[in-house]
């Protein structure tokens, strides 16, 4: 029903709804305010509504005014799709879990030297000193076949101090930003992603430990994006990558480096300051992602992480006007 007071229209389906927003600045992220999980999660077109805009903005913020509890996380995350389940292949045939379906994730958490004594040579990449944190940017669960379509994080306690913000940067249009000749040498490249990359990109430290059983896998330089047709990103990930396929190791590496610090250096970012009860959700296939450490040590930083299932990335399809001789 619509109706007209004076000039303004009034359309009563989006009052019924939440409201979404762009946040200003080059990169584009959306925020969804009034989101009542109670009215929208079985929504078809509510659900409809946030998968679009996430697949558009890359990511999106939706605000609420209380913690959200883990059946309500799960409604949520399932508003984009199937909750992941963290199980990957062995190389012995056999398969692990990798993590859990609600993944808890505190920066607060320090590496004693008595804990790193107990972990032996384990470690899950990220920071040294604070494990929960990944100051480098990446995507999420590339060594895996079939990675995260997207990943949701819930803040549950925030550095005291402040700080702590996560950043994004647009894989697609780093992609764009490239000139032709290097867009057509890079798409059919594939780069190899293992659960430990043995440092293959310094100074980033790599993953060790029990996980190394997973199989590797290969991913397109150049992947289309799932949802939305024509559009293609840069797709690949330093902290787990350890080569390009058919390529000298050395010369793939220093390829992969270089897509890397253009992508950084030229490509739009937006910077996530996180207020209480947030819940943050991204696309990896077009978004790479870190955190700031730029908290004191010690201080909490915790989040809960649930995933959302993807399917295994697909090379590029060039839309057809745009095809070279
Ligand atoms: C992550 O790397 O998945 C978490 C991002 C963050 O801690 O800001």
């Amino acid at each position: 029903m619509d109706t007209r007071l004076g000039h303004r229209r009034f359309d009563w389906q989006i009052m019924k709804s939440f409201r979404i927003y762009g946040i200003l600045g080059p990169f584009g992220a959306g925020e969804v305010i009034g989101l009542d999980l109670e009215r929208d999660a079985n929504d078809e077109s509510s659900r409809e509504r946030l998968r679009s805009e996430l697949a558009m903005r890359g990511v999106v913020c939706v605000r609420f005014n209380a913690p959200l509890d883990d059946a309500q996380m799960r409604l949520l995350v399932r508003m984009i799709g199937p909750i992941k389940d963290p199980v990957a292949r062995t190389r012995d045939g056999g398969t692990v879990r990798y993590s859990e379906e609600r993944q808890v994730i505190d920066a607060g958490f320090v590496m004693t030297d008595e804990v790193k004594k107990k972990l032996g040579d384990t470690s899950v990449g990220g920071d040294d000193l604070r494990p929960g944190l990944f100051q480098f940017f990446h995507t999420d669960d590339s060594y895996t076949e079939a990675p995260a379509y997207a990943t949701v994080l819930h803040a549950r306690q925030l550095p005291p101090s402040g700080g702590g913000d996560t950043c994004f940067i647009d894989m697609r249009a780093a992609f764009r930003q490239l000139d032709e000749a290097l867009k057509w040498r890079l798409i059919g490249l594939r780069a190899v992603h293992a659960y430990n990359n043995r440092g293959a990109f310094p100074p980033r430290p790599p993953a060790k430990g029990p996980l190394e059983a997973m199989i590797e896998v290969s991913h397109p330089i150049v992947r289309q994006h799932p949802h939305v047709d024509g559009v293609g990103a840069l797709y690949f990930d330093l902290d787990r990558a350890t080569h390009i396929e058919d390529m000298d190791e050395t010369d793939g590496r220093a390829l992969l480096q270089a897509l890397q610090d253009h992508a950084e250096q030229n490509a739009p970012r937006y910077e996530h300051k996180w207020m209480p009860n947030d819940v943050l959700i991204w696309d990896n296939a077009s978004v790479q992602h870190r955190a700031s450490g730029d908290f004191p040590v010690g201080e909490p930083r915790r989040f809960w992480r649930y995933m959302v299932e993807g399917p295994r990335p697909v090379l590029f399809e060039w839309p057809e006007f745009e095809h070279r001789d």
